[in-house]
């Protein structure tokens, strides 16, 4: 049976749609950037479809890095500890970041991360989101570009897994348990 189109996945947002808003705030980054050097920092494993189209759609001098951070159980996941697993390969001292996230759901993740970063003396940390889940947030943040407000629901595809699995599809879906 083919895996992109399994009768438990609801598309949400079609590969066409995805497709044009990346071009779209790759133009609203390439503005308000205008003049500057980028760097952005992927963050494994999700956002690995997102950054590497939004990064081609960016017409700026543009650096490349990733982190990935544990995802925590649910028993600490108010205490919003998070671990990192593989960090950044270099310094962030004076440079413009560019944090790329598949999705913001309790906002937990991205706190912590944008805390860190401002630690390490970023001259700017920004954050692009591909989804953004507002109903959940534990923790207030900002998202400065995001491609797509969804309801709570829990999705998978361009990045997003369900036990490692569905990071494959082309679009995102909604998840039905079977
Ligand atoms: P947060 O720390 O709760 O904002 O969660 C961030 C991480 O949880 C994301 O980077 C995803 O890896 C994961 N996550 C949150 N919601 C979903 C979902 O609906 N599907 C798949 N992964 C999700």
């Amino acid at each position: 049976m083919s895996e992109f189109t399994q009768p438990n996945l609801r598309v949400l947002l079609s590969a066409e749609q995805i497709r044009v808003r990346i071009q779209e705030l790759g133009r609203q980054i390439t503005e308000e950037y205008a003049g500057k050097s980028l760097l952005l920092v992927g963050v494994l494993k999700g956002a690995i479809p997102f950054t590497a189209d939004l990064l081609r759609a960016i017409d700026l001098p543009v650096q490349l890095d990733f982190i990935a951070v544990s995802s925590y159980g649910a028993s600490t996941k108010s205490s919003g500890e998070v671990r990192i697993l593989k960090d950044l390969d270099a310094s962030l001292k004076g440079l413009h970041v560019l944090v790329v996230e598949d999705i913001v759901d309790t906002g937990l993740t991205l706190t912590y991360l944008l805390d860190n970063f401002r630690r390490r003396e970023a001259e700017s940390v920004r954050v692009a989101a591909l989804l953004d889940k507002p109903e959940r947030r534990i923790k207030e943040v900002a998202v400065d570009y995001v491609g797509f407000p969804i309801p709570n629901e829990f999705v998978v595809g361009y990045g997003l897994d369900y036990a490692e699995r569905y990071r494959n599809l082309p679009y995102v879906a909604v998840l039905n348990p079977e």
